[in-house]
């Protein structure tokens, strides 16, 4: 149920919407500190769309090739009263005049551990270099391509029969439990920007199971 202070998401998707539903399932626990209240797509026929209508979430359609479209954005998020954006495979390079106006609250997901692979097509880009550890990063959105500063990684190796099905659905499965846990701690406000890096109010005690520790992916796959 809605709640005044409860925090406020929007949910930035192109496509499948995985990394949504994520975020859908995580917050229908009482106990997590964020809803959605709005799914924007640049694509209408985003799966992601259907997810946001079967979870009774509101979806806006936006062509963003006509860049006033980020201007209807930003006052449709002022209207809901966001308090977070989370870019979950939305396929554009938001550009920097909004991205400027919404620093430190602007997160994203990508399918690498960054710096290591920006831009598209990074599981591609970890195979074809033969690093044999890869994985996915949750980070505050800056004015470059995937160059914000980092608030949460997860790691996954890469095996030698992986191709690149298997090493995307390894990573995502992991994307799935980083990104609800990083848009936690920024809603309880543990994670925050300053000064354009990530800072942590976190004791050893509230620290995220996994978080941190070298043997995350172990610990997480005990789950
Ligand atoms: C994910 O791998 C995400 O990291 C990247 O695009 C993909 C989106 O997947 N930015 P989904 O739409 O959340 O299923």
């Amino acid at each position: 149920m809605s709640d005044i202070n409860i925090f406020k998401l929007a949910v930035l998707a192109s496509g499948n919407g995985s990394n949504l539903q994520a975020l859908i399932d995580a917050s229908k626990s009482s106990s997590y500190p964020a809803e959605i209240s709005l799914v924007v797509s640049d694509n209408k026929n985003a799966y992601a769309l259907k997810r946001a209508e079967e979870a009774q979430i509101k979806t806006v359609t936006y062509d963003f090739k006509d860049k006033s479209n980020y201007n209807n954005l930003a006052s449709e998020l002022k209207k809901q009263s966001i308090d977070l954006i989370c870019c979950a495979g939305f396929m554009r390079i938001i550009p920097d005049y909004f991205v400027k106006g919404f620093i430190g609250k602007i997160v994203n997901i990508h399918p690498s551990l960054l710096p290591s692979f920006p831009g598209l097509n990074a599981q591609k880009q970890a195979l074809d270099s033969g690093v044999r550890i890869s994985g996915c990063t949750v980070h505050f959105v800056d004015e470059g391509v995937d160059t914000g500063s980092i608030i949460m990684q997860a790691s996954v190796p890469i095996l030698p029969d992986d191709n690149l099905d298997t090493l995307t659905q390894k990573i995502l499965r992991f994307e799935h439990k980083i990104y609800p846990m990083a848009v936690r701690l920024i809603a309880e406000n543990k994670v925050y920007l300053e000064d354009r890096k990530t800072n942590y109010k976190l004791d050893i005690e509230s620290i995220p199971e996994g978080f941190l520790f070298p043997d995350m992916q172990v610990r997480l796959d005990e789950k």
